[in-house]
């Protein structure tokens, strides 16, 4: 197949997790005999002028025909796909998935099940805390209750606060970076399940638990085990990686009361080693053979 593709990765983030999965996707490809190249973002330089787009140092033959992007660099992402190259997740995609207050936005308008949540206004400066909004919002999911912020990643961001104090002592912290207000789902704490969709498929699934920690996250604690979901929750994940118009990612479900499930997160770029150790099942395997599909 004469198909070129590149894969695409971030050359200023430490550790070779990232490296890794291009690695991983790179073999893939190999094994389909699809020629691909890894370039790190920062080698491939967007320039815009007056009469064109293009991307420094290459001629526009020497373009691939489509991208994996195993990277958030938006702009570069975007900037591909305006010189007509086909990327895996789209820009689009991929800025959704980054913003867990646009995410939540699209799973609501497809009526996806979610957490409660309300975004907390824009401010532009730090300034004393609205008591209004505080109040509104306690009014509404109670104590304990969850704060997040947009961009966050590892469960880094995601805090579970037990009083007003705590609340107003994060939003001082937080100030003007963009964050939202969240019901707390007792039923879930310290586990969740992670189903890896591709296309119209769920790969692989993992259930991860943490005792000593609210999160689920592995890099938080938690431990992985491989998961057998239901008819109900491969449903769901497959509908959340629609609702933000992307190709493959990983959903993270939250165990609601009564067996119900709850979308947490969709992840486009999600970490494929983790889920190769625990369930054996390599989700580049599954993405080349979709990105062919797709292509042919
Ligand atoms: N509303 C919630 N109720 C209970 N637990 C939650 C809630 N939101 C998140 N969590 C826990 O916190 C973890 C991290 O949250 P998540 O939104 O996935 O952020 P991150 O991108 O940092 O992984 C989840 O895997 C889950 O275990
Ligand atoms: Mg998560």
């Amino acid at each position: 197949m004469s198909i070129k593709g590149w894969i695409i990765y971030n050359g200023n983030l430490p550790g070779t997790k990232f490296l890794d999965y291009a690695e991983m996707v790179q073999q893939a490809a190999t094994a389909r005999n699809v020629e691909t190249t890894i370039y790190k973002n920062n080698e491939l330089l967007s320039l815009l002028t007056e009469n064109q787009l293009s991307l420094i140092p290459f001629d526009e033959q020497e373009l691939p025909d489509y991208a994996v992007f195993a990277d958030k660099d938006i702009y570069l992402a975007r900037q591909l796909e305006l010189l007509g190259i086909r990327v895996f997740n789209s820009a689009n995609a991929i800025e959704i998935s980054d913003d867990k207050i646009a995410t939540y936005q699209y799973l609501a308008a497809e009526k996806l099940p979610i957490p409660k949540t309300i975004i907390s206004p824009k401010i532009f400066f730090s300034r004393t805390i609205d008591s209004d909004l505080l109040d509104s919002v306690m009014k509404e999911f109670g104590l304990p209750l969850i704060m997040k912020e947009a961009y966050g990643s590892f469960g880094e961001q995601v805090y579970l606060l037990q009083s007003k104090e705590e609340i107003m002592e994060k939003m001082q912290d937080i100030q003007e970076k963009p964050y939202l207000f969240q019901e707390f789902v007792p039923s879930s704490y310290g586990k969740d399940l992670r189903l890896q969709v591709v296309g119209n498929k769920v790969v692989a699934a993992m259930v991860r638990t943490n005792s000593d920690d609210f999160r689920a996250n592995v890099t938080a604690g938690g431990s992985m085990e491989t998961y057998t979901p239901s008819k109900a929750e491969t449903d769901l994940a497959i509908a959340a990686v629609k609702a933000i118009n992307a190709d493959f990612g990983g959903v993270d479900l939250l165990l609601g009361p009564d067996n119900t499930r709850l979308i947490c997160e969709v992840n486009s770029n999600a970490h494929i080693r983790n889920l190769l150790d625990c369930t054996g099942i390599n989700a580049a395997e599954y993405i080349m053979d979709y990105i062919l599909e797709i292509l042919s």
